[in-house]
């Protein structure tokens, strides 16, 4: 489907929705195949969303594969992929969503309007898609929490199901950029999922100073040539840093080369 209007046609009393930007790898196929599992029709959208990047970053270089996308959808057995133009769904200046608090810190800071952008685009897709549950990977924490509190904010009617990070063999969560790492890079890369795992455990034994396993996780990612943006314990209710680690997660974005890499453990809830 590629016009908005034809898409906000389709009422499906039980449609499942995996909200995309195209490139596809397993992360993306893993969330369309659990969607497939429950629902009678399941709806894919493939849009690369301008508002969401900021204008130093990969808009223009984003990795953009449509045929090959149409294929893998094909064989997942997607009923609707939904591929509108830019145009089309910012035919204008367009109203925008902010969610307030939880975009202030993290991603939201050092990627200015990016969850304005994501907010935005999600709802309109929800207004045209009216899906009955929304699939997100939980790779994208941060993003996953902020459309939590838009949803709630909002009483936008539709649910919500985060669903576990899908990883290479040797731990490297997938990601559309990954495609960019060097191969010495991507040959450094998974040692950014062992620091968390090895954090996790140091927190986990009792009376052990977060603030200084912390301390002692980005040093060995500095060390091992990452340059970190942040790595972080923090509440999974308000994003925030804390020493507490109930209900909480380990966060960390830092980069190799020009490729920007992001992850997340939550401890208690993820297998480490
Ligand atoms: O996670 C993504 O791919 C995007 O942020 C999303 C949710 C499709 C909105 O453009």
């Amino acid at each position: 489907v590629r016009s908005a209007a034809e898409m906000a046609a389709i009422t499906e009393s039980d449609l499942g929705f995996v909200p995309t930007m195209g490139a596809f790898h397993e992360g993306h196929l893993s969330l369309m195949r659990e969607a497939r599992k429950i629902h009678d029709c399941l709806c894919v959208s493939l849009f690369v969303n301008p508002l969401q990047f900021g204008k130093s970053e990969d808009l223009d270089k984003y990795p953009r594969n449509e045929e090959r996308d149409f294929a893998m959808a094909g064989e997942v057995g997607v009923d609707i992929l939904f591929a509108p133009a830019a145009n089309e769904i910012y035919p204008r200046e367009s109203t925008i969503v902010h969610v307030p608090e939880i975009t202030d810190l993290w991603e939201g800071s050092l990627r200015p309007g990016h969850f304005d952008g994501v907010a935005t685009v999600v709802l309109k897709l929800f207004n045209l898609v009216k899906p009955r549950t929304a699939y997100f990977g939980w790779k994208d924490l941060q993003q996953c929490l902020v459309i939590r509190r838009m949803v709630e904010d909002l009483n936008v009617p539709v649910s919500l199901s985060f669903l576990p990070t899908v990883r290479e063999a040797d731990g490297l969560a997938m990601s559309s950029r990954n495609v960019y790492l060097s191969p010495e890079d991507r040959a450094r890369a998974p040692k950014l999922r062992q620091t968390l795992i090895a954090l996790a455990k140091a927190l986990s034994v009792e009376d052990r100073s977060v603030a200084s396993e912390l301390e002692v996780a980005r040093k060995t990612l500095v060390g091992q040539g990452f340059r970190l943006d942040y790595l972080e314990l923090v509440s999974l209710n308000d994003i925030r840093s804390t020493l507490d680690t109930k209900n909480a997660a380990l966060i960390v974005a830092a980069r190799l080369g020009a490729t920007r890499l992001i992850d997340n453990l939550r401890l208690g809830a993820d297998v480490i």
